[in-house]
């Protein structure tokens, strides 16, 4: 017998990328709408009363005044750098030779990588975030945890061994051939396994030799639907580095490129300081720029010129970074983003903000017929939120008049709080607020 349910509130998706359209025509809001979900599925969609309507009998869950949208997606996080989160006063390559690598090398111990799994995956359904693209560690234990970890959850996840065979601590190495057999096991194993994915992790061109990313190159040619993700151009000391580890390398992007690292399914964090010719040849073949400002405040790297790139027609995501981001909240990278832009000259409008938190990760993901938005036969990961969630937020939403003043100031100054529910293939998961 199929599961049905009909979940009630106001409703928020999209129709268009609001960097392209005007936001009243890229946005799909209804004031009493409501999502029929069948079997994980949402199969219907509209106002309130049509719904209750054409589907008389079946259990309706009313939110009312809450706000029904996609689940949050994180495109870009290293679930292992959970427990050294906002550790002080480091740039990057300091920061992960102090707070990371020594953290990242417990990770062979498969007990306390499913605690932090565990842990890590029910503090992204607390902030409504029900989708993640993490890195590991060198360890295949650490990918068996956080896709067991999601599996139990229901959850849509991405998740790979991170690849390193220099510039590490012996205890986090890997080699060329290790870090290809274990990748090819992994994929083997978890690679479309219901909800989750894989994707080939070369840290990023510092901790791999030439032939540890020719090596990775080849498996990505073997399996051209994993997607590949890794970091690039995010501080200036590091492009340096990667000019003195590469003499023969024209710019950093040609590291990956010359070992077939550069692609449509590729996932580019960070991505601050591209020269005119690395941003070509990266929307010339479409690859993913991943926007993290918490982390690029925090660890200092920069400004990304966010609305430069929309403009000039790339696909581009948001996220957190965890945990050289600083929190696990996509509101709160929604609000370092709007205010990056800001110091860049643009202000992002709400609907752009949320956008790029939803449908803009979904399709950085290639996975925007899957999750991101509501449209029929899409998964049914949504939240409920509530725009008054806190005194503060609440005498600042009561004064609008319009979904976007309303939705705003919980973009800016939202947490977990106003996360009320939080429903992961069509089934309510507990968080903080749920009863
Ligand atoms: N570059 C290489 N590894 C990392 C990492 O773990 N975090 C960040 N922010 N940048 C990196
Ligand atoms: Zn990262």
């Amino acid at each position: 017998m199929s599961d049905k349910k009909i979940l009630l509130g106001q409703t928020l998706g999209f129709k268009a990328d609001p960097f392209e359209e005007s936001f009243d025509n890229a946005t799909d809001y209804n004031s009493d709408g409501g999502l029929y979900i069948v079997d994980g599925l949402i199969a219907d969609l509209g106002d309130r009363s049509d719904l209750l309507s054409r589907y008389p009998d079946v259990p309706n869950f009313d939110y009312k005044d809450y706000l029904l949208t996609a689940g949050l997606i994180d495109t870009h996080a290293h679930y292992p750098q959970t427990r050294i989160i906002a550790s002080w006063g480091a740039r990057l390559i300091e920061w992960l030779n102090t707070y990371t690598f020594p953290e990242e090398e417990k990770f062979g111990d498969r007990e306390y990588a499913n605690q932090t799994a565990g842990f890590y995956l029910d503090t992204l359904l607390q902030n409504g975030v029900t989708s993640t693209s993490s890195f590991c560690t060198i360890h295949p234990e650490s990918v068996d945890a956080i896709f067991e970890s999601a599996e139990q959850r229901g959850m849509r996840i991405i998740a790979g061994k991170t690849c390193m065979d220099r510039n590490a601590p012996p205890g986090l190495l890997d080699t060329p051939r290790s870090a290809y057999d274990d990748s090819r096991e992994l994929i083997a194993r978890w690679h479309e396994k219901g909800r989750l994915s894989y994707a080939i992790s070369p840290r990023f061109a510092p901790t791999s030799t030439a032939e540890q990313l020719e090596a990775l190159g080849s498996l990505w040619k073997e399996y051209p639907n994993c997607l590949m993700q890794t970091h690039l151009s995010e501080q200036l000391e590091e492009i340096s580095w990667v000019g003195e580890l590469f003499p023969d390398s024209k710019d950093y992007l040609e590291v990956y490129e010359q070992f077939s690292l550069l692609g449509e399914r590729g996932l580019y964090g960070h991505g601050i300081h591209l020269s005119d010719s690395e941003l070509d040849r990266i929307r010339e073949v479409d690859g993913r720029l991943i926007h993290c400002p918490t982390s690029n405040m925090f660890i200092g790297s920069g400004l990304f010129r966010l609305c430069e790139r929309k403009t000039a027609g790339f696909n581009t995501g948001l996220a957190t970074d965890t945990g050289g981001g600083s929190s696990f909240s996509m509101f709160r990278v929604m609000a370092a983003a709007y205010e990056v832009s800001q110091l860049c000259g643009y202000s992002l409008h709400p609907s752009q903000l949320y956008w790029l938190a939803t449908v803009g990760n979904a399709k950085s993901l290639h996975l925007e017929n899957t999750i991101g938005n509501f449209q029929i036969g899409m998964e049914a990961d949504i939240i409920a939120l509530d725009l008054y969630s806190t005194e503060v937020i609440s005498q600042r939403a009561k004064c609008s008049d319009n979904i976007w003043d309303t939705l705003f100031p919980t973009i800016m100054m939202g947490n977990e709080k106003a996360i009320k529910d939080v429903w992961v293939y069509g089934e309510k998961v507990k968080t903080y607020n749920s009863s």
